[in-house]
């Protein structure tokens, strides 16, 4: 058998798990693997009570994690709210890890879910032969984590329709869900509880009703408040990232890491960091995480073709992809912001040029 591509939080970061609940005095919510405090030190990295190392997993404030963890030990769901590339999936990847031990139980919101990929389907097969009965019903994910007793992470919540998202006002508010085929519910033990994830930029597309709205505590995730945190961040993860894939990361990425983060900045402030120029901003939302991106493919590109130096040139192609997202309007954008501001930085001359040859 080959390895799993991505083992998920719960199996990549078992080691840390165990210690922490080994060495976990601390009072639990019902149904929790973890006390509230072991939850954020798994989150935010730390010391086990028994002296181990926990890594961090989030770099941000302590307080929204703090907030976040409180939600979920309550009756009212939790939305992490943010732009994307906030880390909202992989926050609640690590909670859902953290809490109940298990993060797999997902459901991916589109425009296309519909209420039998939220409440429960039907195994067609099943149904015909043997009628409306238990084993023709298929589970969803929050199916199961009702029974289970778990955490449902219901990702990019208001993608998927409203009317399909007020299925879950009963479930929130009532924890029970009505399977009126079978003249049955299933009432969710203790312990479970919803994490929805949303982005900031899709307002309005299926704007959450205020029945619904009640019924979450919203958390927002925000970008890196500056330069220093950003810059550790993509660091970080690009170093983790880079030795899942076994990429080398040299120790001249991080002088890179730097300038990829100047320019994301810049960019997306639409102003240069010293507040004297401003920019034009190109329309895709350079978050974080694309940051990372660029890194990780710059890294792959000097791995296989460039004999492992990552450098402006390595760096560009992926890094014009995540600028030009417009290829009329963001072209502009790159062309302007290559001649008025790069052009005139010596350090980033590998930049300028690279970049305007691909342009
Ligand atoms: N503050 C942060 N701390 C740690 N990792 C972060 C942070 N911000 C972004 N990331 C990284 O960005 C990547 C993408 O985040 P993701 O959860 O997919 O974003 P979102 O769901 O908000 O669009 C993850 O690999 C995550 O590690
Ligand atoms: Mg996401």
């Amino acid at each position: 058998m080959t390895e799993v591509q991505r083992p998920p939080a719960e199996q990549l970061f078992a080691a840390e798990l165990a210690a922490l609940k080994a060495s976990d005095k601390g009072e639990k919510p019902e149904g929790w693997v973890l006390s509230p405090k072991a939850v954020v030190t798994y989150i935010l990295g730390g010391k086990a009570a028994d002296g181990s190392i926990i890594s961090a997993k989030y770099v941000g404030s302590r307080r929204l994690i703090e907030t976040a963890v409180a939600t979920l030990a309550t009756d009212r769901a939790l939305l992490l709210l943010g732009v994307p590339g906030t880390a909202k999936s992989w926050v609640s990847e690590h909670l859902a890890a953290g809490i109940a031990g298990d993060s797999t139980m997902v459901v991916q919101c589109t425009s296309g879910t519909d209420e039998n990929q939220i409440r429960y389907g039907w195994n067609y097969a099943q149904l015909l032969a043997k009628g409306p009965s238990t084993e023709a019903l298929v589970p969803t994910p929050l199916y199961r984590a009702m029974e289970a007793g778990k955490l449902c992470r219901l990702e990019e919540l208001t993608r998927m329709g409203s009317d399909v998202q007020d299925t879950l006002i009963t479930v929130l508010s009532e924890k029970m869900l009505p399977v009126p085929e079978l003249n049955s519910a299933v009432y969710a033990r203790r312990g479970f509880n919803v994490i929805a994830t949303a982005n900031n930029r899709d307002k309005g597309v299926n704007e959450l009703s205020s029945a619904l709205k009640r019924r979450f505590n919203v958390v927002v995730l925000p970008l890196p408040a500056d330069i220093e945190e950003e810059v550790a961040i993509v660091t970080k993860r690009v170093a983790e990232m880079g030795g899942g894939l076994r990429l080398p990361v040299p120790p001249s990425a991080v002088a890179e890491v730097e300038r990829i983060v100047t320019i994301f900045r810049e960019l997306r402030a639409g102003q240069t960091l010293d507040g004297k120029t401003a920019l034009k901003v190109p329309t895709g939302s350079l978050s974080t995480a694309e940051a990372i991106a660029v890194m990780i493919g710059g890294l792959s590109q000097a791995a296989w073709f460039m004999e492992g130096a990552v450098d402006a040139e390595a760096l560009a192609p992926t890094l014009m992809g995540a600028i030009v997202k417009d290829p009329v309007q963001d072209k502009l954008v790159l062309e302007e912001y290559l001649e008025g501001v790069l052009k005139k930085r010596r350090d980033f001359a590998g930049y300028y040029t690279a970049l305007t040859d691909l342009l």
